[in-house]
């Protein structure tokens, strides 16, 4: 008897038998970096139940501007609405399915398909739709709506019909991010970098500071996350001086994280720089204003991630956020985005090029060495091996990524 081709069916069981026999505090299979079918799975269990960082509230100022978000096969239109609401919808014409907005950001009036001329009201009514015949009832075919909620100025969405719980979780955070003053930032920059590997490496790869100290010279000289003994050292003083500047001091580690919908859990922990470093700058010495309400520099720096997918990094000068968007299976975009004090101004109060200087030679690296992982992890003899202590993260990542799927 000849074996026939794994069809998708096999392969998600496949993974099913995997998550079964899924060794705690190891690596993940081959099989979940390789496999089409575990990619479409990803897509639709994992990333679309999840809430996703979309943007900023300073992309669209007034009525009608809008901007589109994109992942895998998906793009959703973020705009503001007549109302000044943020709303989003997703960018599929409930006609014959075309792409209804085709500019990446911009300001509309309404949103017309450019097929047959389906014309969407900005809240995502449908508004005209030609010869379409007496019995057509136009209020039937609206844009499908995407959930919204904007924290701080910062705009999550989820497609799920269902998204989960976030509201109280970001009600604990809130009194925690606010000295930052995060509603009044603007982009200064942002920046993709294309890897050739499925997106769970790159966010594995952000999620511990195992490699930081052997793959990122210049962060490591700066950043005190690489050496949990240093850190240990360290976090007792910047504590004071957090306090002495108007921060809180409160953590928040992963608020939910044995519920069986763990994506919309929040992680908080402000870290110290080495001494002479007040923020992520070559030389130590400051990048831009201050943010928000901060009286000073404390020489810290705050790991944010709003569900795993969403991550921040909150200087006392800028803030630092990071998506890894799946493209295709091996195809990710690491974005970055970096934002400073919305009335700051480029060439005065910051300098474009040394803002970006150390995520930009970082993520380089990091480009480098998950493209490596990939390589590696696609051959036949890969076995998953022991995770460290340091990789506490990605054992956590695991645990909701493997309850969701
Ligand atoms: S597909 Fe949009 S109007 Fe036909
Ligand atoms: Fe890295």
């Amino acid at each position: 008897m000849t074996s026939s081709p794994a069809s998708p069916h096999d392969d998600i069981q496949i993974m099913r038998d995997l998550v079964k026999d899924y060794r705690d505090g190891f690596a993940l299979p081959r099989h979940f970096y390789t496999s089409e079918a575990v990619y479409e799975h990803d897509l639709k269990a994992y990333w679309n139940g999840s809430w996703i960082w979309a943007g900023h509230v300073s992309q669209i100022p007034e009525p009608g501007s809008f901007f589109l978000f994109d992942y895998g096969p998906e793009s959703v239109i973020v705009v503001r609405d007549r109302e000044n609401t943020v709303q989003a919808h997703l960018n599929v014409c409930r006609h014959r399915g075309s792409r209804v907005c085709l500019k990446d950001s911009g300001t509309a009036r309404v949103f017309s398909c450019p097929y047959h001329a389906w014309t969407y009201e900005l809240n995502g009514r449908l508004r005209g739709a030609r010869d379409m015949g007496s019995d057509f009832d136009r209020s039937d075919y609206g844009l499908f709506p995407v959930h919204v909620r904007v924290f701080q100025g910062l705009i999550f969405i989820s497609v799920a019909e269902n998204p989960p719980p976030i509201d109280d979780s970001l009600e604990k955070l809130a009194p925690l991010t606010e000295p930052f003053g995060l509603e009044q930032l603007k982009i200064a920059h942002s920046a993709s970098y294309p890897v050739p590997a499925n997106w769970k490496l790159a966010l594995e790869n952000y999620m511990e500071c195992y490699h930081c100290a052997p793959s990122h010279k210049e962060y490591s000289r700066s950043h005190s996350l690489k050496d949990p003994r240093d850190m240990v050292e360290l976090i007792e003083p910047l504590k004071e001086r957090s306090l002495q500047v108007g921060l809180p001091t409160d953590e928040i580690y992963w608020t939910g994280s044995d519920a069986p919908r763990p994506v919309a859990d929040i992680y908080y922990s402000r870290y110290p720089l080495y001494p002479g470093y007040k923020t992520g700058s070559q030389s130590g010495e400051l990048l831009a204003p201050l943010l928000g309400q901060l009286s000073d520099f404390d020489g810290g720096a705050t790991d944010l991630q709003i569900g795993p997918l969403n991550n921040f990094l909150v200087y006392s000068d800028h803030i630092v956020c990071y998506r890894f968007i799946p493209r295709s299976m091996q195809e990710t975009d690491i974005q970055i985005v970096w934002m400073v004090n919305g009335n700051a101004e480029e060439g005065e109060d910051y300098d474009r090029e040394t803002l970006t200087w150390l995520w930009h030679v970082t993520s380089q690296d990091d480009e480098r060495i998950i493209r490596h992982n990939q390589e590696g992890v696609s051959s036949h003899g890969f076995v998953p091996g022991p995770l460290a202590e340091m990789e506490w993260g990605i054992r956590a990542f695991y645990h909701g990524y493997l309850n969701l799927i």
